[in-house]
């Protein structure tokens, strides 16, 4: 027992972030460990700044681990989850976070892009919580990051990304329920613009996305993972099979 337990609510807690590496994943994965949890985390193409990441936990005393599996890969995925909860000695929070951004017009839409984004974004994240359901205890938790383009699309080229958002919002209300006897629970945090290398500042909409919403500003990583950590900590129960938006209003 740490002298710090008690302001480190997450401590002793084993969490799983797939797509960690980078943006909105990474911003999780620090907050996790600095909130005491050990973390495992997956990622794809940036072995580089998932080094740098486990190197940036472990210089504030945190423990991370790294793992490269594609989301797109049912038993990359499969065993990287395995592995994690072995190296961590068990599974309380699994946080799934990896999707990609394919934009474009459906008119011009390539079917491979499809396909690719429907297997890392919807099927990678089924495949991520059956196989956390391995490893999960009661109380156990399932967090998915979707996006709020899956209550509203306000510009085009957004309906293939929309449309697997709105598909994860729609498969976290139905794994709350097949996973309730077993008292785990599932909720879906819908991010609004968020600075990341996915939305980035010199991005081509960003002057508009900025002015689309009642704040007048695009998030930072962090507070995204601000709320998602509350959501992975034990006192906060009772919260099950919702999606909840964090977006400054964008969809109001
Ligand atoms: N940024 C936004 O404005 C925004 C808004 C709403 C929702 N979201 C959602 O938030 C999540 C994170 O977005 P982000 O903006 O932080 O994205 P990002 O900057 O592009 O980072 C994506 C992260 O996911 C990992 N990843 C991507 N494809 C993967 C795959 N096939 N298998 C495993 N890992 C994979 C990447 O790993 P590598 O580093 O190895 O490539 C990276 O760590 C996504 O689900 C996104 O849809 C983002």
């Amino acid at each position: 027992m740490n002298m710090n337990d008690d302001i480190r609510p997450l401590a002793g807690k084993k969490t799983i972030v797939i797509g960690g590496s980078r943006g909105i994943g990474a911003a999780i994965v620090k907050r996790l460990a600095r909130d005491g949890a050990a973390v495992a985390f997956t990622y794809v193409s940036r072995p580089d700044r998932a080094r740098e990441l486990v190197a940036t936990v472990e210089s504030e005393g945190g423990r991370a681990i790294a793992l490269q599996a594609d989301s797109a890969d049912a038993s990359a995925l499969d065993r990287a989850i395995a592995e994690g909860a072995a190296a961590l000695g068990g599974l309380d929070v699994l946080v799934n976070n990896a999707g990609v951004l394919i934009f474009g017009n459906v008119d011009e839409y390539r079917l491979e892009d499809f396909d690719r984004m429907l297997s890392v974004n919807v099927r990678g994240v089924f495949v991520a919580a059956q196989a956390a359901a391995r490893h999960l205890p009661r109380g156990g938790k399932i967090l998915v990051i979707g996006s709020n383009t899956a209550e509203r699309a306000m510009i085009a080229g957004s309906a293939v990304y929309g449309m697997t958002k709105a598909a994860v919002a729609r498969l976290v209300r139905g794994m709350a329920w097949d996973f309730a006897h077993r008292g785990i629970s599932v909720i879906n945090v819908q991010p609004g613009p968020t600075t990341t290398d996915m939305n980035p500042l010199d991005g081509p909409h960003v002057d508009w996305v900025r002015n689309a919403s009642p704040e007048k500003r695009i998030a930072d990583p962090d507070e995204i993972a601000r709320f998602v950590t509350y959501l992975a900590r034990p006192e906060s129960t009772y919260i099950n099979g919702v999606s909840l938006t964090i977006d400054g209003g964008y969809s109001a």
